[in-house]
């Protein structure tokens, strides 16, 4: 018999991640994309972000999720949409209980993109069964990153060449023909002029290895592969995004001071000179990922205003459910005029 005081059982209510959703999730980062697109060229990297984020918290509280960050701006950050362990998702009826999300979130990948009017900013999230995304730490991580037809043929360690003459190899073509996007930093200087040395074309982007990563991984996107290091929680997620495509994905974590060694370890990382693969990274059997332009990108529009409304453009995949979406959205603000809603 059960104590006459006890709360009534928990009604936890059957919502599949990827069938119920992906949806959802589309009109988070759809709501972020709008905000941030609102302060594209503004000159003002912070207030793009900010905006983004507060965008992105607030539609995230309509979604029936028990959500946990595990992947926000940065780690030691406490605002919101930021810190890893912060909760969100709709508040539920008492004696109900939504389905537990892990979820990584870059608000705006590409802030000085935005801020600039560049392209290829994009508002970005990952999300899986509790447990389904490494929870990486905020420094930076090697990647090599390149599409289905490569999977299992790269290795991290060899030389430049070797890598660039198996995609080649992989994709039919030669290494003259490859395209291969790298961020342009001082500390690729010797990868850049490896890549030359060997014969391929590079592309050299100011921001946004994560957006380069999915679009390695699409064919007829023009990139054949990324290379170098970038944010290792833009890794984690281009992971997510690589596992729904099938790519091929190798990347360590870039520790390179007592203090950061530290940080991994806590945590819970033990070998922090880890080879992971996409599946490493990404583990979870259910996987969401969306991803929405904020400016005009090789894979996504970006957002386009017109008087009534905006129009977006976003790509959402599921993992196990195989499904690779395109979503173009008209948002309407106010009612189209006499002619009908325009397609701008
Ligand atoms: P933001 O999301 O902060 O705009 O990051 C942009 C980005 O270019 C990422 O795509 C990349 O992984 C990282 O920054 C590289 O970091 P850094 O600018 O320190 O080289």
């Amino acid at each position: 018999m059960s104590e006459p005081n006890a709360p009534p059982p928990l009604e936890i209510t059957n919502l599949d991640i990827e069938q119920d959703l992906a949806l959802e999730f589309v009109h988070v980062v759809e709501e972020a994309a709008i905000a941030s697109a609102r302060t594209m060229g503004q000159g003002d990297p912070p207030k793009s972000d900010q905006v983004a984020v507060q965008a992105m918290r607030r539609a995230f509280e309509r979604v029936s999720i028990d959500g946990t960050i595990v992947i926000g701006e940065g780690e030691r950050d406490k605002a919101p949409m930021r810190y890893i362990g912060e909760q969100v998702g709709l508040k539920p009826p008492p004696g109900v209980q939504y389905p537990k999300v892990d979820i990584a979130v870059d608000p705006l990948e590409g802030t000085n993109l935005c801020a600039t009017g560049a392209s290829n900013s994009i508002v970005v999230l990952a999300a899986s069964e509790p447990n389904g995304l490494l929870h990486a730490p905020d420094c930076y991580m090697e990647k090599i990153i390149a599409g289905p037809a490569c999977r299992g043929a790269l290795d991290l360690d060899a030389p430049v060449e070797e890598n660039l003459r198996i995609i080649a190899s992989c994709l039919e073509r030669d290494v003259s023909d490859l395209t291969i996007v790298v961020l342009d930093r001082p500390r690729h200087a010797k990868l850049i002029q490896s890549i030359r040395e060997a014969g391929a074309r590079i592309r050299l982007i100011h921001d946004g290895d994560l957006s380069a990563g999915i679009a390695a991984a699409i064919r007829g996107v023009g990139v054949d592969a990324v290379m170098g290091s970038g944010g290792a929680p833009e890794g984690v997620i281009t992971a997510a995004a690589l596992r729904c495509l099938h790519g091929e994905m190798l990347a360590r974590l870039v520790v390179n001071t007592p203090e950061l060694e530290e940080r991994v370890a806590a945590m819970g990382i033990r070998d922090s000179k880890r080879i992971y693969t996409a599946r490493d990274l990404a583990p979870g059997k259910k996987i969401i990922f969306a991803a929405c332009g904020v400016t005009q990108g090789a894979l996504l529009n970006g957002v386009r205003f017109f008087g009534e409304g905006c129009r977006t453009h976003t790509l959402v995949m599921t993992r196990s459910l195989n499904k690779v979406r395109f979503v173009d959205a008209i948002h309407l603000q106010r009612p189209p005029g006499p002619r009908g809603v325009r397609l701008y």
